[in-house]
């Protein structure tokens, strides 16, 4: 069995996104610099889906979360705004989609969208069933990520650390309550256009 991460690109003052998120501002106002350090600034191509990419360290921890990952969990506010720029999941494997209101599948190109109402335990027993020996990758956004840490479902948070202070939006480590979350750094890479930082959760 794989483990479970949460992998989330976060400005230097601690926000997943910007404010006033919509599907013309999928990351919010200012937000899309979060994701710079993954696309391939000529061709807006995801360096990590392109074979061609650049060899430095980036596109090396892009490819690896994509080849570790075998099922995605992400809010339903995150695939509202998300489905139409990836045209496909956004990993090409089976992404189970956090909602309140029932819906059906929905079959893309690399995999499908499965939309599960019964809280985050059922979605990740599905992922896991999904993923096989591979990881299971809670995508976010931060009210999803945040109930995966509140129920100590999470082993292991990777943080992709952007130098900048956006000021406002929607912040990753918030409402976690009073309980004290011990980690262990096991990885820290870097370019000048982020900082790859991993942590094994300590349970
Ligand atoms: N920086 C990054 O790496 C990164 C990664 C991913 C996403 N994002 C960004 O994060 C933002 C969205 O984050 P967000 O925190 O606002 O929203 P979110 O976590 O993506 O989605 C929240 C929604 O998910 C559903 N949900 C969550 N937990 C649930 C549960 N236990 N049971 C049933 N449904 C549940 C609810 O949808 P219903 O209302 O349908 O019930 C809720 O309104 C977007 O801007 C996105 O682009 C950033």
């Amino acid at each position: 069995m794989g483990n479970v991460v949460l992998s989330v690109s976060l400005s230097l003052d601690g926000f997943s996104a910007g404010p006033d998120i919509s599907v013309e501002r999928p990351m919010g106002d200012g937000g899309e610099r979060l994701h710079e350090w993954l696309f391939d600034s000529d061709s807006d191509r995801a360096v990590a889906a392109d074979a061609t990419s650049p060899t430095g360290v980036d596109a090396q921890v892009a490819r690896e979360l994509f080849a570790a990952t075998g099922a995605v969990v992400v809010g339903r506010r995150t695939f509202d705004v998300g489905v139409d720029l990836w045209a496909d999941t956004p990993f090409p494997v089976p992404c189970f989609v956090l909602t309140h209101e029932p819906r059906e599948q929905l079959v893309m190109k690399s995999a499908a969208f499965t939309f599960v109402t019964d809280g985050v335990e059922r979605a990740l027993e599905l992922a896991r069933a999904s993923a096989g020996d591979k990881d299971v990758l809670v995508m976010g956004g931060a009210r999803t990520a945040q109930q995966f840490i509140r129920a100590g479902l999470v082993d292991e948070v990777q943080i992709q650390l952007v130098p900048v202070l956006l000021g406002a939006g929607a912040r990753l480590f918030d409402h976690l309550g009073s309980n004290h979350i011990e980690l262990e750094r096991t990885a820290l890479l870097g370019s000048p256009h982020v900082t790859h930082l991993r942590f094994r959760v300590l349970k």
